[in-house]
């Protein structure tokens, strides 16, 4: 009798993958055990895969001592992110792809836009932001579809020393103004319309709302995409391509200081509204290239394709700044992985020969969903390397993914990061570590990870360990403050675990070393690998006149990861209906965008509360994931009786 044959748990790469891979094995331990006995030598040598223009000498200046928070990588050294990601390929690359772009519809022909016309069309982009007199320091918000004029409007920033901050194109107006006023921009970068899945937001109108809300002198800065007609005020609205015509196709950088910021990205916390992560130029620029190049195995002529949007964090390391910076032909995507079939992802990898492909779990366990044929149908044999991001990959669709689309020649990097990281910080080098389906295996260089206990915060010295996971010492692409709010980044980040970065994730090693991220121990949910505060969608639904209190957690959910369940208290004299289920929804889209409609909501005439008046939110939890047996001690509650009540209509029934 045959036995039945039990699946590798340990993957290496093929001798060929290792043979040309950037690192191996013995590299990796030889590079990371340099980097974490002495950060400064190490960056200082990896400082320099970037241009300066007037070069470093001082390089790592960090404490994470309370009180005292600082972060300040190659502090006294100058460049220009947009010098470094066009210019200087101009006289090696001046005709290589630097971005193809591919559009929602496959019969749309996609660009090819070599170095040459990014370095001029980011000119012109500047040119036109200094005519309306953005300069040096000013807040630029950035509101566009997945189009060229996105990174053109990215690096022209970079070029005048702008700071931009994307607004994900599936936010609503109220997050857009937020955003605007928070950041105070004094203009901001939309379209038209945002084409996606044949379907089109009206990104224009929507800025037309959120503008309503802030200070009239904000410029809107038009770049008409579908040419669809939209209202226009005068004065006010720019059209970006008439102008980008009119002005000169130069415009010459200006030096920032290694720690200017770069950009703004607002991301959900635990608590109160979006945070408005900062990150600065030489660090990050220097982190999300040696990540890029090192993490993909990225070699030159390579085409890489990261799935994400600009929106996201992972949009700018991986498909703008980390792979312009290293020179390499980056996929920009308008559409959608289901549109106008499952097969859209692996047509695209076809079509334009992708060597290195990146997209999140949620995407996966998706297309799985709809069967291996829509794989099976197109060529994928150019694909050398996978990676996975936004969330903890489950050995389901890890496999999958290794046999249908890898056909297990090609690594999987799962790559474990966050907004406020910049880059990878923990991942498999592909060349050197090999990966186990669900783990993100290994530190990346100068990252020192430590697993403490979550209630005493004893370190665990251990090698088999769990968790929360922090980090003992600051890496270049490291955020360096919340927009504004010092003290808000310091007690986010620094305050829990003393002296430590707090990741907010849980977090397991093996007794091999290797890290299994657990998921947030915090109330951050995460959603198709897009991070939610629970706390932002309470107070959109408690911003509903029939809705007098809500509570929201997170479910384990088949294809998102993590669904949204929240439970609604009505106002006193309000019938719930499914009509009014269904209005809650559309509400809770409106104010904050579709990523946020909840996925279920069970009217709950009381909230188990603590004497206090505190909600337990362990419980509903608990509840939502089905796991009623494991309560825990609820004598504490004010009315122990509404937790049957929760349970007897739970709508997570399995
Ligand atoms: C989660 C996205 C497990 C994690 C780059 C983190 C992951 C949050 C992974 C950050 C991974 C991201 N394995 N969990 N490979 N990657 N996460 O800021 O909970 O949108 O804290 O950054 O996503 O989400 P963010």
């Amino acid at each position: 009798m045959s036995q039945p044959v039990q699946a590798p748990s340990v993957y290496p790469a093929s001798d060929e993958f290792v043979a040309s891979a950037h690192v191996d094995a013995a590299g990796y331990e030889a590079m990371y055990s340099a980097s974490a006995a002495d950060p400064a030598a190490f960056w200082a040598e990896h400082g320099k895969r970037i241009d300066w223009i007037k070069p470093y000498t001082k390089v790592k200046n960090t404490s994470f001592e309370p009180g005292n928070i600082s972060i300040k990588w190659f502090e006294d050294g100058q460049l220009n992110v947009s010098a470094n990601c066009v210019d200087r390929h101009m006289t090696t690359r001046a005709n290589q792809t630097a971005i193809i772009w591919e559009p929602d519809h496959p019969d749309t022909p996609a660009l090819h836009i070599t170095y040459a016309q990014l370095l001029e069309n980011t000119c012109r982009m500047a040119n036109v932001l200094k005519a309306h007199g953005v300069t040096k320091g000013d807040r630029v918000v950035i509101y566009l579809p997945m189009i060229p004029e996105a990174a053109y409007a990215m690096l022209a920033c970079a070029r005048i020393g702008a700071i931009h901050s994307i607004v994900f194109a599936g936010f609503s107006p109220d997050a857009l103004s937020n955003r605007i006023n928070d950041s105070e921009a004094k203009c901001v970068i939309t379209a038209d319309f945002a084409p996606r899945g044949g379907r089109k937001t009206a990104l224009k109108a929507n800025t037309d709302a959120a503008l309503l809300h802030c200070d009239d002198r904000v410029k809107c800065l038009v770049v008409k995409h579908t040419g669809d007609q939209t209202s226009w005020v005068s004065g006010r609205d720019i059209d970006v391509k008439a102008e980008m015509a009119e002005v000169s196709p130069y415009c010459s950088y200006v030096e920032v200081n290694a720690e200017d910021p770069l950009f703004i990205l607002y991301t959900s916390g635990s608590t109160g509204k979006p945070k408005g992560v900062v990150h600065t130029s030489g660090g990050y620029l220097v982190y999300a290239s040696m990540t890029h190049q090192m993490t993909f195995d990225y070699h030159d002529g390579d085409v890489f394709w990261c799935t994400a949007d600009v929106g996201w964090v992972t949009g700018h390391s991986y498909i703008i700044y980390g792979p312009l910076a290293n020179g390499a032909t980056t996929i920009m995507f308008e559409g959608v992985p289901t549109y106008p079939d499952a097969g859209r992802f692996w047509e695209v990898c076809a079509k334009h020969k992708v060597n290195q492909f990146y997209t999140a779990p949620t995407a996966i366990r998706a297309l799985m969903g709809q069967g291996a044929e829509w794989v099976e149908k197109h060529d994928l044999s150019s694909l050398k390397l996978l990676g996975s991001v936004g969330e903890p990959i489950n050995p389901e669709a890890w496999n999958w993914y290794n046999t249908h689309v890898g056909k297990g020649k090609c690594p999987i990097v799962d790559t474990f990061w966050q907004t406020e990281t910049g880059g990878h910080l923990i991942t498999p080098l592909p060349g050197a570590v090999p990966q186990k389906p669900g783990s993100a295996t290994m530190p990346f260089f100068g990252v020192k990870p430590v697993i403490l206990d979550a209630a005493t915060a004893e370190v665990q010295t251990e090698t088999a360990a769990e968790g929360v996971l922090c980090i003992t010492d600051s890496w270049p692409g490291q955020m360096r403050t919340l927009w504004g709010d010092h003290a808000r980044f310091e007690e986010a980040y620094f305050s829990q675990y003393p002296g430590y970065y707090f990741t907010g994730d849980g977090c397991r090693r093996d007794a091999d070393g290797y890290y299994w991220i657990t998921g947030r121990v915090d109330d951050v949910i995460n959603v198709s690998g897009h991070r939610m505060g629970t706390a932002e969608v309470e107070s959109a639904l408690v911003a509903h006149s029939m809705v007098a209190e809500a509570a929201v957690v997170g479910y384990p959910h088949e294809i998102k990861g993590q669904g949204i369940y929240a439970y609604v208290t009505l106002m006193n004299d309000v019938e719930p209906t499914d009509e009014l289920r269904k209005d809650l929804v559309k509400w809770v889209r409106q104010e904050i965008g579709p990523i946020a409609s909840p996925d279920l909501i069970q009217w709950s005439p009381g909230l188990p509360k603590t004497r206090s008046g505190k909600i337990m939110r362990r419980i509903l939890r608990k509840i939502a994931e089905n796991d009623y047996d494991a309560l825990g001690d609820i004598s504490t509650l004010a009315d122990p009786s509404v937790v049957e009540e929760l349970i007897a209509n739970r709508m997570n029934r399995r």
